[in-house]
């Protein structure tokens, strides 16, 4: 994957890069996760070289950063497995073996999203999405069923009072509440197929995710 293009940053276009990530990469990238995960973001859930390692070792095409003049200003990366050995309400831990993908299996169904992140100076400007509509394409080109990922839920904590989790995600689908997380997925075209209540330590979600898919439009049939 190598991609050119502009997106606005401070009411102007800047050229942005989406490609592969590799070793030369691995300070940018755990740079831009410390900026992108404050806390109370546990600290120890960020990326380590090991693991960036095992990433681009075992499956390079999911791994994927955003360039700005030289900087790493954002990445996503995923895997492949095989989702009916895990169903819906799984963990991150589980489903990415702690985001070391030694479970990666490349005759899997499913692409799955280990991460996605993107640095605060440049969200809002359309890269996150970018990210997104790479992955996609990855699904298609491998002829993937789908992608999956866990989105975190950072907007429950607040409202835990007065919803469930499930009420939550509802009033997000309904249009009224909004999620930091959620509601970027949604217009990212993925689409909540359930919740998962003890996905990942996060305090902001109250441990939870919602599980969210998007179907390789072009393997309807065999995804059914
Ligand atoms: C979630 C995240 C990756 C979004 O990245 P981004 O580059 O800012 O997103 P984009 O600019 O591509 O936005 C895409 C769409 O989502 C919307 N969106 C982005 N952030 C949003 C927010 N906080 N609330 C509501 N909508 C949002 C945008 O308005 C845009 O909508 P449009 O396509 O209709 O114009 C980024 O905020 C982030 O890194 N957050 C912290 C890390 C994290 O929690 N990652 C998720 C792990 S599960």
């Amino acid at each position: 994957m190598n991609k050119h293009l502009y997106v606005w940053h401070n009411g102007k276009p800047v050229e942005a890069i989406i490609r592969n990530y590799s070793e030369r990469d691995y300070e940018g990238l755990i740079e831009a996760q410390r900026l992108s995960f404050p806390p109370p973001f546990p600290e120890e859930l960020l990326w380590n070289k090991e693991q960036l390692g095992e990433h681009v070792g075992r499956f390079r095409e999911g791994a994927l950063c955003a360039e700005v003049d030289g900087n790493i200003v954002g990445s996503m990366t995923g895997l492949i497995v095989d989702i009916g050995e895990y169903g819906h309400d799984h963990s991150w831990e589980a489903v990415t073996d702690n985001g070391y993908i030694r479970n990666h299996r490349p005759d899997g169904n499913t692409l799955y999203v280990v991460d996605i992140c993107v640095i605060p100076a440049y969200r809002k400007t359309g890269i996150g999405k970018w990210l997104m509509q790479s992955m996609y394409e990855t699904v298609v080109q491998m002829r993937l069923e789908r992608l999956l990922g866990g989105g975190r839920m950072p907007g429950y904590q607040a409202k835990s009072q007065e919803a469930t989790p499930q009420q939550y995600v509802e009033k997000v689908l309904a249009g009224e509440w909004t999620d930091p997380v959620i509601s970027f997925l949604l217009r990212c075209g993925r689409v909540p197929v359930g919740i998962a209540k003890n996905y990942l330590e996060d305090e902001e979600s109250l441990n939870h995710a919602v599980i969210m898919e998007w179907r390789n439009p072009f393997r309807t049939e065999a995804a059914k």
